[in-house]
């Protein structure tokens, strides 16, 4: 194990303790859509809550142990209250089948967070793309949009029209008719992105939540676009990510002075995790954003699905859990 000194150019920052922890209950729980039940999350003290913005997700601490990601999908304005949605998957781990049968009002549960990675910036204008449960990132920036008098317009696919929440929320924002426009599958809707997008006028900016097939169509189709104006959020990595071959990498921890070597079929997070470095995992899958850590020194293949193509270029911070390194060796911020 080496001894490294910390480059000069490392201005300093708190250290990392780890994601802090918030006890809440259970408020409410109430039906959006068939298979999707939001649940509404407060103190058990009624105090305040941290602030969010629209595109934060919290982390939430199920009794069984397991940990899941939820975009907020209230009102930022409601400082006393989170809503979460949560669509009951066929194929759960654990995660939204508790939620749907276990969770009852009045649970003590905890949570962590909110973390945003799909922040919402003001625009000229707004194309707002949803399918299915990643309607719920997307709702806030809605709301957000129209209490800015903002130009905006939202499409929106479901598999059923029975399984797409908040329709009538949206529909009551709309500021015309067109504003919103709803692409059940069973009824034969098809969403017309490769036109929605094309007719996408300079200073419009772009965000999309859903599956990734979806997600991959805007971001081909909006690839005339100024770099910058597309924004999505993955509820996984895009696919292909994690294929290339995996090589062991030197990680210098820079703020500890120790240096870590990560064997090819070991993540960064667990060998540093291991030799009891400051790191924080949750998700480990490189959606969540908890083990974000700057990089110093060396060149980060990522592999997450949070950063864009810009961010991913600047190569200044990386997900641990799911990336690795283009360079023999790595300097991070830990
Ligand atoms: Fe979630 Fe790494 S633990 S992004």
């Amino acid at each position: 194990m080496a001894t490294e000194t910390v480059p000069a150019a490392v201005e300093p920052e708190a250290p990392k303790t780890g994601p802090q922890e918030t006890p809440v209950i259970v408020r409410e729980l109430r039906w959006e859509a068939a298979g999707v039940v939001s649940v509404l999350l407060a103190r058990p003290d009624g105090g305040r809550l941290p602030a969010w913005q629209p595109g934060a997700h919290i982390d939430l601490l199920l009794p069984t142990g397991i940990v899941r990601q939820y975009s907020l999908c209230g009102s930022p304005s409601d400082p006393f209250a989170y809503r979460v949605a949560v669509r009951r998957d066929a194929a759960s781990r654990g995660g939204s089948e508790y939620v749907h049968a276990f969770l009852r009002p009045g649970q003590p549960l905890r949570i962590r967070g909110p973390r945003n990675h799909f922040r919402f910036e003001p625009a000229d204008s707004y194309l707002f793309v949803a399918g299915g449960i990643g309607i719920t990132p997307i709702l806030p920036m809605a709301r957000q949009a129209a209490a800015w008098g903002a130009s905006w317009q939202l499409v929106y696919a479901g598999r059923t029209a029975a399984s797409m929440a908040f329709r009538d929320t949206l529909g009551a924002l709309a500021p015309h008719q067109d504003a919103v426009r709803v692409y059940p599958g069973d009824e034969g809707g098809r969403m017309p992105l490769e036109a929605l997008l094309g007719q996408a006028r300079p200073g419009t900016a772009v965000y999309a939540c859903g599956p990734g097939p979806l997600l991959d169509a805007v971001s081909d189709g909006a690839a005339h676009l100024p770099r910058g104006t597309v924004h999505v959020e993955r509820f996984r990595p895009r696919a292909g990510e994690g294929t290339r071959q995996d090589a062991a990498v030197e990680v210098v921890c820079a703020r500890s002075g120790r240096t870590v070597n990560v064997a090819a079929e070991r993540s960064v997070l667990d060998a540093l995790s291991d030799a009891g470095l400051p790191v924080a995992g949750s998700c480990r899958q490189g959606v969540c954003g908890t083990c974000e850590t700057r990089v110093l020194e060396g060149v980060p293949d990522h592999r997450d699905g949070i950063l864009s193509e810009e961010e991913r270029e600047k190569g200044d911070r990386m997900y641990l859990c799911v990336s690795r390194a283009r360079t023999p060796r790595l300097v991070l911020d830990v």
